[in-house]
């Protein structure tokens, strides 16, 4: 945008302008200053009372780049006329030769019809000695009125795309009641001096702008993911359930599948689902997580359901725990009759990238049998699986995961629970379909009714834990818990409109979305 007037202030030559012409209008009179520019200075004067101006919105006609060939270099049957005059009598063939093919085409039919060459035999020679070119005169007109001078032509002009038309912001200025030659000089600060010596009262005071917005500043802001998650946490939190430690990704076999009673040959555990650490490998064998169980310590410990007791987790025999899930799968026990496989230790040992929570969840409950109680364990964080990547699918993302151990607890109380917590969402209608989990059973996929989609949609996953899994860690056969666990980026994206989980998470995600996104609240839409 080129400056007006290399670095002279606009605000001044407007002044000046009214000094001579009065009122004007900004097109006229400063054709090539950007609208914005002109816009900013008549703000800056008008909020002074030094000028006052009305906004005009006009039509405004311009040539096209076709259009202004033409004003240039003279219309197609001009330059076809002009060709076969210049040679006294032109072939036919040759004429594209002379002429651009464009104008070859159109303007030899129109130079027929205005008579001013005509066709002998093979060639082309020319009738008038002089023309008068209408469409260039008329788009010279164009170029420098911005109008027809007859606006009916206006319609073929712009059917031969020679023209268009485009809305025009101008503004008519006159004076103000305070117009002057220039903006006196304006104090902005109130000073002691002046009250003092009196100049306060004749001093010009610079106005202020209340309409001014303040300028953007540099600020960090939570991702999508991160607010939505902080509206579960309330969820939680209100039911009095206990956040897990989730902040270690890296688990062992043993407490990702084995504890859960998945097989060792389960799908699940293949490579292609599963990523695996090669370095190191392996860890030692189940034993205890002082970190984990320090943040559970004081979580307990605040809250009302636990406050009345401590966990003595000192009194679990991990060695044990982990030859009774060995037990379970290999020979069967604890009243079940098991897989009946030869159980390999290696596999217990193998580091995975957790591919639930529910490997956290596993840890909690065991620990839960040095002081069997009534427990609300609840977790929202990272998991990954060996996926193919599309466009709702990445190798990892969030999951939600809730476990209720309660004793006399009934798959229809998990129902009742399920549908008070998506109650909290907006989600009032619910289906619930048998699905199958190696640790509950039953196992119940959860759908939800969409009503901005118009369609059931799978928003969880749920079940009764199964004794298999429970028993071996020592808990009380009358001890129940069941869980659910569901995805965050799933609420999250039908929250902010986000069809392309790409948008939300990895490195394709834009900035500005993070950055501008509104606060939300997971009952209200
Ligand atoms: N772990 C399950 C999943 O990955 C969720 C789940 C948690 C299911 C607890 C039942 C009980 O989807």
């Amino acid at each position: 945008v080129p400056l007006h007037n290399g670095n002279r202030d606009l605000t001044l030559d407007i002044l000046e302008a009214l000094e001579s012409t009065e009122p004007f209008q900004t097109q006229s009179q400063f054709p090539d200053v950007p609208q914005a520019e002109i816009k900013a200075a008549l703000d800056r004067l008008a909020s002074r009372s030094m000028v006052e101006y009305d906004t005009q919105d006009r039509e405004i006609v311009v040539l096209t780049a076709e259009g202004q060939q033409i004003a240039d270099e003279g219309s197609h049957e001009y330059k076809v006329w002009k060709a076969v005059k210049e040679s006294g009598k032109l072939s036919i063939k040759e004429l594209p030769q002379k002429v651009a093919a464009e104008s070859a085409k159109v303007g030899q039919g129109n130079a027929f019809k205005l008579k001013w060459i005509k066709k002998d035999g093979d060639s082309l020679v020319p009738i008038a000695d002089s023309v008068q070119d209408v469409t260039r005169e008329l788009l010279e007109h164009v170029a420098t009125n911005a109008a027809f001078p007859d606006p009916k032509q206006l319609k073929d002009y712009q059917k031969r795309k020679l023209v268009a038309t485009q809305k025009q912001i101008a503004y008519k200025v006159r004076k103000g009641p305070r117009w002057a030659k220039e903006i006196p000089v304006e104090v902005t600060d109130l000073t002691a001096e002046m009250l003092e010596d009196g100049s306060w009262q004749t001093a010009n005071f610079k106005p202020y702008n209340f309409k001014a917005l303040g300028a953007n500043q540099n600020s960090g802001a939570l991702h999508p993911l991160n607010k939505v998650r902080e509206e579960f946490r309330k969820i939680f939190f209100n039911w009095d359930f206990i956040e897990m430690p989730t902040a270690r990704f890296v688990d062992s076999g043993f407490w990702n599948f084995d504890a859960l009673f998945v097989p060792q040959q389960h799908p699940a555990r293949d490579l292609q689902d599963t990523f695996y650490v090669s370095d190191p490998p392996s860890s030692g064998p189940p034993g205890p997580d002082p970190i984990a169980d320090a943040a559970l310590d004081e979580m307990e410990a605040d809250s009302a359901t636990f406050s009345t007791s401590t966990s003595k987790s000192s009194k679990l025999d991990y060695a044990k725990y982990a030859s009774d899930v060995c037990a379970v799968h290999e020979t069967g026990a604890f009243g079940s009759i098991g897989y009946r496989y030869p159980y390999n230790e290696a596999e217990t040992t193998r580091l995975v990238l957790r591919t639930h929570t529910t490997a956290v969840s596993t840890y909690c409950l065991h620990r839960l049998a040095a002081n069997p109680r009534p427990a609300r364990y609840f977790s929202i964080d990272r998991v990954f699986r060996n996926e193919t990547v599309d466009a709702t699918h990445l190798a990892e993302f969030h999951q939600i995961e809730g476990v209720i151990a309660d004793y006399g607890l009934t798959l229809g109380g998990l129902m009742d629970f399920l549908a008070s917590f998506f109650k909290k969402l907006g989600i009032t209608n619910l289906r619930f379909k048998p699905a199958y989990n190696p640790y509950t059973e039953p196992s119940m996929e959860v759908f939800g009714f969409h009503a901005g989609l118009d369609k059931w949609v799978e928003i969880g996953n749920s079940g009764m834990f199964r004794p298999e899994m429970l028993l071996p860690m020592g808990l009380p056969e009358d001890l129940r818990v069941y869980g659910f666990g569901l995805s965050l980026e799933r609420p999250t994206m039908i929250k902010y409109g986000v069809s392309n989980i790409r948008e939300l998470l990895g490195h394709k995600v834009d900035l500005g979305f993070i950055e501008s996104n509104a606060a939300v609240r997971l009952d209200k839409d």
